[in-house]
């Protein structure tokens, strides 16, 4: 690889993957913690927190609202809590490219008696909101938005509790509410139609909350209190599975692969990847499993063997969300190829997920059919190398990168460094694994 400019990266074809690679924090969980740990009491040390952008976004936002913290060194963070209470921000609070920043904290700054502004950055700009604005302003907050959409400035106070059944499974919306529900008046009930996520549940009783949840057929409830107090924690956030899985995608392209990947985390909510996979041809096993603050976490090694297809829909393609775009990377290697559907969630994250994935992908030579809700992706296809476009989306940057290593040619791709929004050091990592 050549690193030409800030903003563009030549990968070349790789003969095989091996090595070992140990994650930065999960970008989900880091949001949370240094959410969470600024409304605490006490003080939190947070080591292994994600060194992504979007969580540095999160934690610049809780110093806008009078939250202390550090950086000891080694990547620990330590937050000074200040209880529920957080004081009135004198500058726009902003969220850069993350909308779970802007999501989760607009929950928070809800139940706050004073008025943020909350703003990001053009991707970010043209994301959804009225998912959170909905029912936050049924809980009482007021919130002004540019139809539907960021900025959005919300003046917060006293919330009623809600029992809300969501429209979309979404987790950070989830989040928004049971964070509001803290603030609220009563218990809150947020009913999700399939399983998403669970990291806020887990976190909020790491952090000394009581929450309540119960599956109801495909989705499920939570319940939680409010006027709850929390206390800050000592915890190392597991390695992330979203930013691991450029890493198993790339050993399941080479049959002779092998890949260690430790202290990553298992939750079941997250690893619906590692069955996938394992279907696809992945051999993985996982050792020394444990759990901290609720979280599942293991150590795993992969092999490659012969990639088959797979077809993915409901349930699966809202678990997988954030895979998709690798997955659909690797698709023309298989041996059936992907489809993918219910999945239209992918057209409103940082990119469109669907046109930017088969953009790249025609442009590197593959069949690809576009659909509203997915893609269909033949298999034993062949790649040749091609100048692409991340599409200002780090997902999309390093899930190319991924399909670059089995084209024929240098793949260049414009945009590289919007990686640095979840794993910074992605390209470095990458390259000591692959094999020329
Ligand atoms: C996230 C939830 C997902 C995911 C995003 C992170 C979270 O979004 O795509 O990258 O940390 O809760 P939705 O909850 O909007 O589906």
């Amino acid at each position: 690889m050549k690193v030409q400019s800030e903003s563009q990266v030549v990968i070349r074809p790789a003969r095989n993957i091996r090595g070992s690679v140990t994650l930065p924090g999960d970008k989900s969980i880091s949001h949370r913690y240094g959410m969470l740990a600024g409304i605490a009491e006490g003080t939190s040390r947070l080591r292994n927190y994600s060194s992504g952008a979007d969580c540095a976004s999160t934690l610049a936002c809780m110093r806008a609202l009078g939250v202390s913290w550090k950086l000891n060194g080694d990547g620990e963070i330590e937050v000074e809590g200040r209880g529920p209470a957080l004081a009135a921000p004198s500058i726009a609070l902003d969220c850069g490219n993350s909308g779970s920043t802007m999501r989760m904290l607009s929950g928070i700054v809800a139940g706050q008696p004073f008025t943020s502004e909350m703003v990001g950055d053009e991707s970010l700009s043209r994301r959804p909101m009225e998912r959170v604005i909905q029912p936050l302003s049924a809980m009482g907050a007021r919130i002004e938005s540019q139809q539907g959409k960021p900025p959005l400035r919300i003046t917060g106070g006293a919330l009623q509790a809600i029992d809300y059944k969501m429209p979309v499974a979404s987790a950070q919306v989830k989040s928004c509410l049971l964070f509001a529900g803290l603030y609220a008046d009563g218990e809150t009930r947020v009913e999700e139609p399939l399983r998403t996520r669970d990291h806020t549940e887990v976190a909020l009783r790491a952090f000394g909350g009581h929450v309540e949840r119960k599956n109801i057929g495909v989705g499920s409830e939570v319940r939680i209190r409010g006027g709850q107090r929390l206390r800050g924690i000592e915890a190392r956030i597991p390695g992330d599975l979203s930013s691991a899985a450029f890493f198993l995608c790339a050993a399941a392209l080479f049959p002779g692969s092998e890949v260690t990947l430790p202290n990553l985390l298992m939750n079941p909510t997250r690893a619906r990847l590692l069955d996938i996979l394992m279907q696809m041809g992945l051999r993985i096993s996982v050792t020394q499993l444990e759990e901290i603050h609720g979280e599942l976490v293991g150590s795993l090694q992969v092999e490659g063997g012969k990639l088959k297809g797979t077809k993915l829909a409901g349930a699966d393609s809202a678990a997988l969300i954030d895979e998709i775009p690798v997955l659909a990377a690797i698709a023309p290697f298989s041996e059936q190829g992907i489809e993918v559907r219910d999945a239209k969630e992918l057209r409103v994250k940082e990119s469109d997920r669907i046109k930017a994935v088969a953009a790249n992908l025609r442009l590197m030579g593959a069949e690809v059919e576009e659909l509203e809700d997915g893609m269909k992706i033949p298999g034993g296809q062949s790649l040749h190398g091609a100048e692409l476009d991340s599409f200002s989306d780090h997902r999309i940057a390093m899930a190319f990168a991924v399909a670059a290593l089995r084209a024929e040619g240098e793949t260049l791709i414009r945009g590289a460094e919007s990686a640095a929004i979840s794993y910074p050091a992605f390209f470095k990592a990458f390259e000591t694994l692959a094999e020329r």
